[in-house]
């Protein structure tokens, strides 16, 4: 039997990121992880790291480059004949990212002296005022400790009757490894993954077809930025059919047939090469042997946490996509930095209405806080500002002019409420916002600080500035 101070099981970006913090705060440290490269060996950072943000990262990168070589290299008068895409070579490379980033980890886990395991852990007893846990792998070991942080992630959510075989109907996982551009694509929900998946596709050549449940469009975004991002994926020819009904779902030897209703009720036939199935992903507890301590989940089968992550035994603490709160890596990192700190004694906090969002599409969308239709949900008063990326003088040397920033502000003490982005580079706009969101920022604050020229972040001030209707370029 090993004894540890932590046993952290899960090693993707909540576990991997607490144990790390834990170990810098003179714990002695175990983390569990299972995941396996294609030669079997270990491969943490989880889903993340494996088949979600990296490697969705870098086959979006690689078909932007397509994307831009084919259809806008041109007007900056470069010329190229033959243009083709190798996608075996493609997703070598991203291979090789998500490679680089799995022994980043192993290296980190070696400097902050983390004891790594490689197999399964699950809980075996209560016992001493702390946990016996169980590694299953290649060895198998006995492990022991007062405090256990279980960060054991999602699964991709399936369709009743649709099971992911990963050749016809995939995952997220066999969404990343399609060996060749598919004539048609279909996708079902216009969430996040659908549209950075549908994006990769289309960009490559392949003729996609999303079908979302929802009447609306990306539901949980502001109004006005979701209809500007759906306008210019509809220009783009990503296909999005809303407020469908999805039927039986038929695989055969020319791919897969999906029966549909449209939103007025006619009934459809999509006939698709392959079908990516992206409708949301479950808290994922396989194997860990919940019921031995009696840890509890709620009906979803997430594990039941207060808002400091702890779970309902003492000493047991869970977080990132196994528990409530959006399914970001940013947001399970930020709790595993807080619960490492707790168990130190210290108050690590997160604050939930400061966690952004960023969809990784071109434009990219990006947000932080309320939104127009939440602020008038809530019957909140208050004063709202955009500014164009068209009068933008980097976006029009970019040659990427779409979209927008948008300000939401408190009308009594413009205080910032949300900020909203779709356009070039969003991503990396959102953090101005969230940094002011967290210094508690009027607009003024924002529209009064120095902004380099020429930059997109001058789109940012300019919104600000919007909030007291004296744009200075629009
Ligand atoms: P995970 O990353 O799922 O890690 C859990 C780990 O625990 C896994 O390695 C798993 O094998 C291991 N495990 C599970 N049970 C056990 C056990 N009993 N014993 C040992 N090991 C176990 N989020 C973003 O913020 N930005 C993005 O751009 C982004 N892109 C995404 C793209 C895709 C396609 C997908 C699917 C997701 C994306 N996400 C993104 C979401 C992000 O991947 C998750 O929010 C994040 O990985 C959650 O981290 P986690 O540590 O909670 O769980
Ligand atoms: P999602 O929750 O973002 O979107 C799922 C979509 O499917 C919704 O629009 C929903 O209305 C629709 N849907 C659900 N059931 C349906 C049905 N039966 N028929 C038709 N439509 C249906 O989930 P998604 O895209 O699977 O991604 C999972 C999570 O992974 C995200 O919520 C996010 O937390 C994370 N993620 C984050 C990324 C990022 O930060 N850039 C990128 C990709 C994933």
């Amino acid at each position: 039997m090993k004894n540890f101070d932590i046993i952290v099981i899960g090693g993707g970006p909540g576990g991997y990121i607490a144990a790390i913090r834990a170990a810098q705060l003179g714990f002695n440290v175990a983390c569990i992880d299972e995941w396996k490269n294609s030669k079997g060996g270990p491969a943490p950072g989880g889903t993340c790291t494996n088949v979600g943000c990296i490697p969705s990262k870098a086959l979006l990168q690689s078909s932007e480059h397509f994307e831009q070589a084919g259809h806008h290299f041109a007007e900056h008068g470069i010329g190229l004949k033959d243009l083709s895409i190798d996608v075996p070579k493609m997703l070598a490379r991203k291979d090789t990212v998500v490679k680089q980033n799995n022994d980043g980890i192993l290296y980190l886990f070696k400097k902050n002296k983390v004891t790594f395991f490689h197999g399964r852990g699950s809980f075996v007893k209560a016992a001493d005022g702390g946990y016996g846990i169980k590694v299953s792998g290649a060895a198998e070991e006995s492990l022991s400790a007062k405090q256990v942080i279980v960060a054991t992630g999602s699964n991709a959510r399936a369709l009743p009757g649709a099971p992911f075989d990963e050749e016809l109907i995939l995952s997220n996982d066999g969404a990343l490894r399609i060996g060749g551009v598919p004539k048609k694509l279909g996708l079902i929900g216009s969430g996040v993954i659908g549209l950075e998946m549908g994006s990769v596709w289309r960009r490559l050549g392949a003729d996609v077809t999303i079908l979302e449940g929802l009447p609306t469009f990306l539901g949980a975004v502001d109004e006005q930025i979701a209809k500007e991002a759906h306008k210019a994926f509809s220009k783009q020819g990503l296909k999005i059919e809303l407020g469908v009904k999805v039927g039986e779902i038929k695989t055969g030897k020319k791919g897969v047939s999906i029966a549909y209703s449209d939103a007025k009720g006619a009934e459809h036939k999509l006939e698709v090469d392959k079908l990516i199935v992206s409708i949301g992903r479950v808290p994922n507890t396989n194997g860990l042997n919940a019921e031995a301590v009696g840890l509890q989940l709620d009906e979803r089968g997430a594990i039941v946490v207060d808002d400091d992550c702890r779970t309902n035994l003492p000493g047991v603490w869970a977080v990132g996509d196994v528990v409530r709160g959006p399914m970001l890596a940013h947001k399970a990192e930020e709790e595993g930095v807080a619960v490492a700190e707790r168990i130190a004694g210290q108050h690590g906090h997160v604050n939930f209405n400061t966690v952004p969002w960023v969809i990784y599409t071109s434009p990219e969308i990006a947000w932080v806080g309320q939104t127009e239709q939440q602020l008038k949900a809530a019957g909140r008063a208050y004063k709202a500002g955009t500014f164009p990326f068209m009068a933008n003088g980097r976006a029009r040397a970019l040659g990427d002019t779409t979209g927008m920033v948008k300000f939401l502000a408190d009308a009594a003490t413009d205080e910032i409420l949300g900020v909203h982005i779709v356009g070039p580079f969003a991503s990396e706009l959102i953090a101005e916002a969230v940094v002011a969101m967290e210094f508690k920022a009027s607009a003024e604050d924002i529209a009064r600080i120095c902004h380099a020229h020429p930059s997109l972040s001058e789109a940012t001030k300019e919104a600000a500035l919007a909030v007291d209707k004296r744009t200075l370029n629009f």
